[in-house]
């Protein structure tokens, strides 16, 4: 698989940006996929409703096909397309969230192409706060499949050169939006089953959600890895960095003491940290995820560090632990699943 890929820079120009766009449109009626900019990660979109289209995305990844994609959408009319209901519930939540980085499970009416829902009875969709994707969604008329623009396996790419990186010459263009926001994928939430459950969580967080509804479940698999997940990539490796990841969690001292000791054994050891701890070690490769009372802008900040680090400079890449409330939950699940290793003080 080796074709050209087109990148169309970002640029201030409102008439250039048009264009860009356009031409993406017309990539994506070709049956071919795009990368654009999302309010949480890059997606990698092709038209929901063509088989064929759809099926290169999961070549240009190298994802397993019983893994299904969300299905991005421009209003309200394109989700009645593919669903025969919307549940009271799911409906609220479009009013407060949408657009916004939470995505709905709902039953599928089956017009979606099938390798999209991975043969599922559901559908995951949303629509996303981001002028270039919604202007993309817009000028392709028709909603758009689309996974995070990473290779299977990585860190989701938060800009257009981490999609580059991962993707060049498997896709047929990046539309360059500049860094994304929010940093961390949206939420899945499960709205058919009368409580609804949270499958992934993301940038809208379960505190968010519990502004607008009585209950909330977290997915039982996350929390006790015996359980089979619903959501089937929740179950494969995610989020690895080059180097293996250690997670650490403990006081600031814990951390030191790790520091120390690797060290001693000679590891070139790489750190993800926040401000606060960063400023009590003497060390050169660190990378800041900000302050860890900022936990957005740890999210934000996480996936650009995850992708610092290279094989050839570091054995071990050290981070840690961060609080899970809010949006810390969602840098937790991913971080959970980045390392290879948990060093607990606790
Ligand atoms: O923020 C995001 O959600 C980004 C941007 C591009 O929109 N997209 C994204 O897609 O993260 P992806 O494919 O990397 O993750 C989709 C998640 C996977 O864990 C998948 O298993 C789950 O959603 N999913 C999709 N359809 C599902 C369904 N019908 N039932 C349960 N889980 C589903
Ligand atoms: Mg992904």
């Amino acid at each position: 698989m080796s074709m050209q890929t087109k990148v169309w820079k970002k640029s201030d120009n409102t008439e250039e940006m048009k264009e860009a766009i356009r031409e993406a449109a017309e990539l994506l009626h070709q049956e071919q996929v795009v990368a654009f900019p999302t309010e949480t990660v890059y997606g990698l979109g092709a038209d929901a409703s063509n088989p064929s289209a759809v099926q290169r995305i999961f070549e240009a990844k190298g994802r397993p096909s019983d893994n299904p994609l969300i299905v991005h959408v421009a209003d309200r009319k394109q989700v009645e397309q593919l669903v025969d209901e919307i549940p009271t519930m799911a409906r609220k939540l479009m009013e407060t969230f949408w657009p916004g980085p939470l995505t709905l499970i709902m039953k599928s009416n089956g017009s979606a192409a099938g390798n999209v829902t991975a043969g599922l009875t559901t559908i995951a969709i949303r629509m996303p706060d981001h002028p270039l994707a919604l202007a993309l969604l817009r000028a392709s008329e028709t909603p758009l499949a689309a996974p995070s623009a990473n290779r299977s396996g990585r860190p989701s790419p938060t800009t257009a050169e981490h999609v580059y990186q991962d993707l060049d010459g498997r896709i047929a263009g990046i539309l360059d939006g500049g860094p994304t926001g929010v940093g961390v994928e949206s939420t899945v939430l499960d709205c058919t089953s009368e409580i609804p459950v949270i499958l992934r969580p993301g940038g809208v967080t379960k505190e968010d959600l519990e502004t607008i509804l009585p209950t909330v479940m977290m997915d039982p698999a996350m929390i006790n890895e015996q359980h089979r997940p619903k959501s089937p990539g929740m179950k494969y490796t995610h989020y690895a960095p080059e180097a293996p990841l250690w997670l650490i969690d403990g006081d600031d001292e814990f951390f030191e003491n790790q520091v120390e000791k690797l060290k001693e054994e000679n590891f070139r050891i790489g750190i993800i940290a926040s401000e606060e701890l960063l400023n009590k070690l003497d060390h050169n490769r660190i990378i800041s995820c900000g302050s860890r009372e900022n936990l957005e802008q740890v999210a934000e900040r996480l996936y650009g560090a995850l992708r610092e680090f290279k094989e050839s400079d570091v054995d071990v890449i050290l981070c840690e632990a961060f609080p899970e409330t809010g949006v810390g939950a969602a840098v937790m699940n991913r971080l959970n699943k980045a390392a290879v290793k948990k060093v607990t003080a606790y």
